[in-house]
This record gives structure tokens, sequence and C-alpha cells, in this order.
């Protein structure tokens, strides 16, 4: 099973969340990958099996909107 971690993080939260996610994604057994949202894009998504999304809430419980709301759209 081969996993990707993609985030969006201001000030870090969603990052250490993201990295603790990974960490037990590897501990049940899952080939893992993290990203910040601007080094992934959707295409690169058929090389996964699955996927672990977290985006901070931003302006009135949206997405960030500049680079995480876009590639979740396409995601
Ligand atoms: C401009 C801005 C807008 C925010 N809007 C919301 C919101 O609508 N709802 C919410 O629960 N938190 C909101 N927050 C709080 C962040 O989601 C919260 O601080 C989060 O932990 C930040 O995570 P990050 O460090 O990964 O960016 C907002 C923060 C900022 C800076």
């Amino acid at each position: 099973m081969k996993i990707a971690v993609v985030y969006w993080s201001g000030t870090g939260n969603t990052k250490a969340m993201a990295e603790s996610m990974l960490d037990g994604a590897k501990a049940a057994g899952a080939e893992t990958d993290l990203y910040s949202v601007d080094q992934f894009s959707a295409d690169q998504m058929a090389g996964y099996d699955g996927f672990l999304f977290g985006c901070s809430a931003m302006g009135c419980e949206v997405l960030e909107e500049a680079e995480f709301e876009p590639f979740f759209q396409e995601a």
C-alpha cells in the first residue's frame, strides 16, 4: 500500500499533524510520502493507492484558497 500525505499549513500545525499521520501509516506498514501541496499535483495521484489530505481552516471555515482549494478540486 503506497500512501501520499498532502497538506497545506500556514503556521505549522497541520504540518505537524501530517507528519504524525505519516508516522502512523509507516508504522502500519504502508510505503509513504509527505508533500506540502505546492510539491504535489493531481496527475501524481496515479502512483498511489491511498491519500491523506490536510488543510487548516482559513477565511470562514474554508480551505486555503490559493494553493490547496484548486488542488483539491482537481483531485
Ligand atoms: C486568516 C485565518 C483564517 C482562519 N479561519 C478559521 C476558520 O474559519 N475556522 C477555524 O476553525 N480556524 C480558522 N483559523 C485558525 C487556523 O485554522 C488554525 O490556527 C490552524 O491551527 C492553523 O493551522 P496551520 O498552522 O497548519 O496553518 C484561521 C486562521 C487564519 C490565519
